[in-house]
């Protein structure tokens, strides 16, 4: 093997991950809940420690060195997001906490305001709940309709419906690979179909940013969501990326320091873009962790990691047709998946199963509506049980985990 390849092998990339040293009862850990949140590698973990050690000191609003390197570091973050996602500027990055927020901000900030009483949000019926509930509270608030996309019997997006549904659409936010069927959505013609209704359109990349190389400016849409703590990073930190044009009208979000440019007891005016929506104090130690994570997934490449879970979404798919009491959901084939399997074993409760897995096997999966109900009412079930992998997860584990599934059969006498 290559010096190269090496260096890009699960088996090297684990050494950087302390967590992989626990071991329960003589057995490794198993993590394959990837999709809720991944592990950390050493990296991240040291340039959040050297940062506290070494730097600490609050952003923008110092003139003395300390504050400038950290400022600087925090700035330099928001540029390796631009080039990592591939946006026209840094000043399209936004700071939040998590895509959840991320979304809140354009519900808040451009749907409340900017859509006319009576006007339409689309989503569709394999959104997560944070790409469901902010739209709910502002079409509540606003007066506006909220219309959901329907998915056919495989898993896909019914691309049949989709110019019905976005004529008299103000907004289309969807999801881009869904966290339960693993659909990868067609998100470039998605946008040039809602744009040629004059739409504007939100991409929720939680599950897609972390796993395959995402381009905004390819994709076209006005604003994409993702979170840091499902790419390498730390909780706390996630972004917004959106379209400059789109900011600059906007409203704020929250209202606050930083956000600012003067404030008088009558009125205050706005900070320029993007600190207009980064209030407060921000997650500066977070930021500068998601830069680490950002740094170490380009030291892979976004090709590579997708390959990686390929192969290992293909061989557990493989598996799975092999335990005839399995029923996977979502598309057949791997290409028009992202790296995440949801299925039913015989009539095991997927939280008994989950919790058999973590018993006897030290393996850890989802189970649950993985904050997917309406998609879980559409599909006729309450719960499924998820495994989902990233960059340090082997052919091994999955293995393992198909091992385990079949000693559950027998366990639970199912
Ligand atoms: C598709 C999708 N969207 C949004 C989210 C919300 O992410 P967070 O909780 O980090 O805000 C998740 C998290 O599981 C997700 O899978």
């Amino acid at each position: 093997m290559s010096q190269a390849a090496a260096a890009k092998s699960p088996y090297r990339i684990r050494k950087d991950f302390p967590i992989f040293s626990r071991i329960r009862d003589s057995k490794p850990l198993v993590y394959l809940d990837n999709a809720a949140t991944t592990q950390k590698p050493l990296q991240v973990i040291q340039a959040i420690a050297d940062f506290y050690s070494m730097v600490n000191a609050n952003v923008h609003r110092g003139v003395y060195s300390l504050s400038i390197e950290s400022t600087e570091k925090y700035e330099r973050v928001r540029r390796l997001v631009a080039g990592f996602i591939d946006s026209e500027s840094w000043r399209e990055v936004i700071f939040t906490r998590n895509a959840t927020e991320a979304i809140n901000l354009v519900a808040y900030a451009y749907a409340l305001h900017r859509i006319k009483r009576g006007g339409k949000i689309v989503i569709t019926e394999m959104e997560h709940h944070s790409n469901i509930v902010p739209w709910q509270l502002v079409a509540q608030m606003r007066g506006l309709k909220i219309e959901a996309l329907p998915i056919t019997e495989e898993g896909y997006l019914d691309l049949s419906q989709l110019d019905r549904i976005l004529r008299d659409a103000d907004l289309l936010a969807v999801v881009h690979a869904s966290n339960v069927l693993g659909t990868i959505n067609p998100v470039k013609h998605l946008v040039e179909a809602a744009k040629s209704w004059g739409a504007a359109v939100l991409v929720d990349a939680a599950q897609s940013v972390p796993h395959m190389p995402v381009s905004f400016r390819e994709l076209g849409c006005d604003f994409l969501a993702f979170s840091g703590h499902k790419m390498l990073g730390p909780m706390g930190v996630g972004c917004l990326v959106a379209k400059e044009e789109m900011l600059e009208p906007m409203e704020p979000f929250m209202g606050g320091g930083e956000m600012i440019s003067e404030v008088t007891l009558s009125g205050s005016r706005w900070n320029e873009v993007p600190w207009k929506f980064e209030a407060g104090t921000p997650s500066v130690a977070d930021v500068v962790g998601l830069g680490a994570a950002v740094e170490y997934l380009n030291s892979l490449g976004l090709e590579w990691v997708r390959r990686h879970e390929e192969e290992l979404t293909e061989a557990a798919l493989q598996e799975l047709s092999e335990i005839p009491q399995s029923r996977v959901i979502g598309p057949e084939s791997v290409k028009d998946r992202c790296g995440l399997i949801s299925f039913t074993l015989a009539d095991i409760h997927p939280h008994d199963l989950a919790e058999y897995l973590d018993r006897y096997f030290n393996i850890a999966v989802r189970a649950g509506h993985h904050c997917a109900m309406p998609l879980h009412s559409r599909l006729g079930l309450t719960a499924t049980t998820r495994a989902s992998f990233y960059i340090y997860n082997t052919k091994e584990e999955v293995q393992l985990l198909a091992d385990a599934l079949r000693s559950a059969l027998k366990y639970f006498k199912a």
